[in-house]
C-alpha cells in the first residue's frame, strides 16, 4: 500500500455543512483515511455564508477539536483547516483584500466549488479574479461541471488563466462510472489534473475517505511518478504555499 497521500478535499470536520455529523463519524472517516494510506487531511467543510452561515472562528474552533481527537490515535496523521468557498457573485475584490475568503493551510490556494450547472463565463471569471488578486485557485471536483465535460478544451483554457485542478477520488477509480474515468483519464495523459480529494460527507456511502484505488489506479494507467505528484508532491505546495513546478 501506499503511504503518505493527502486528500486536499472532504467535510470530516462534524456539524458544519451536509458532512460528517459527529464527532465520531469524524474519526471513522479519518480511520478510512488511515487505512487507505493518507497522511495528511486538509479539512475543507463549505464556505457558503448564504447556506451555512459558519463564520473562520467556528470552524477553526472545531477544526482543533476535531484534530485532537484524530490525532490521539494517529500520532502521524497531519492535519491542516481549509475550506471550499462556493464562489456566487456577490464576492467582491475587497473579500479578497481584507482576506475575508479561506483559503488552504494558510496558505495563497484558494479551493472554489460552483454550481454543477454554471456557466463557463462564471468559473472562468472566479479563476481570474482570484489570480488578479494574488491568490492561487483550485476549481474542485471539475468532473462535476456540465460545461467542462462537454467542453474539455475549457479545462485548458482554464490552466492557462492560472487555474489548478481537482477531480474527485471516486471519479478516478470508476465509483461514479465510466464516462466521467475517461474524461479524468484524458487529462490526465496531458498531465492537466493536479490534486486529488476525497469530497468525503460520511463514513459510508459513495464518497468515503477511500483513496488507495484511485492512487493504483493513476500509478497503473499514467505513471507512478504522476500519481506520486498529484496525490503528495503537489499538496506539499499547497501547506508551504508555493507554485506547483
Ligand atoms: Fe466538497
Amino acid at each position: 500500500m501506499k503511504t503518505g497521500l493527502c486528500d486536499i478535499h472532504n467535510h470530516i470536520l462534524y456539524g458544519l455543512d451536509d458532512g460528517s455529523k459527529s464527532l465520531e463519524m469524524s474519526l471513522n472517516m479519518a480511520r478510512t483515511a488511515y487505512d487507505n494510506g493518507t497522511r495528511t487531511i486538509i479539512a475543507t467543510p463549505h464556505f457558503n455564508p448564504t447556506v451555512w452561515n459558519r463564520n473562520k472562528d467556528d470552524i477553526l474552533a472545531r477544526f482543533e477539536e476535531v484534530k485532537k481527537a484524530v490525532m490521539a490515535e494517529f500520532r502521524d496523521m497531519r492535519m491542516f483547516s481549509g475550506c471550499e468557498v462556493f464562489w456566487h457573485d456577490r464576492l467582491t475584490p475587497r473579500d479578497y483584500e481584507e482576506k475575508r475568503i479561506p483559503t488552504l493551510a494558510g496558505s495563497r490556494y484558494v479551493l472554489f466549488e460552483f454550481m454543477p450547472l454554471a456557466e463557463f463565463s462564471k468559473i472562468r471569471s472566479a479563476v481570474l479574479t482570484t489570480v488578479e488578486h494574488g491568490y492561487i485557485p483550485i476549481v474542485a471536483h471539475i468532473e462535476r461541471f456540465a460545461c467542462l465535460v462537454e467542453k474539455p478544451d475549457r479545462v485548458y483554457e482554464l490552466s492557462d488563466h492560472g487555474a489548478y485542478l481537482q477531480v474527485n477520488a471516486e471519479s478516478i477509480d470508476g465509483r461514479a462510472g465510466r464516462g466521467i474515468q475517461k474524461f479524468i483519464k484524458k487529462l490526465m495523459k496531458d498531465r492537466m489534473i493536479d490534486f486529488v480529494g476525497t469530497d468525503a460527507h460520511a463514513d459510508t456511502g459513495d464518497r468515503t475517505m477511500e483513496m488507495q484505488d484511485a492512487y493504483r489506479w493513476v500509478a497503473k494507467k499514467i505513471g507512478a511518478e504522476y500519481a506520486d505528484r498529484i496525490f503528495i508532491e503537489n499538496p506539499e505546495c499547497i501547506i508551504n504555499d508555493i507554485y506547483l513546478d
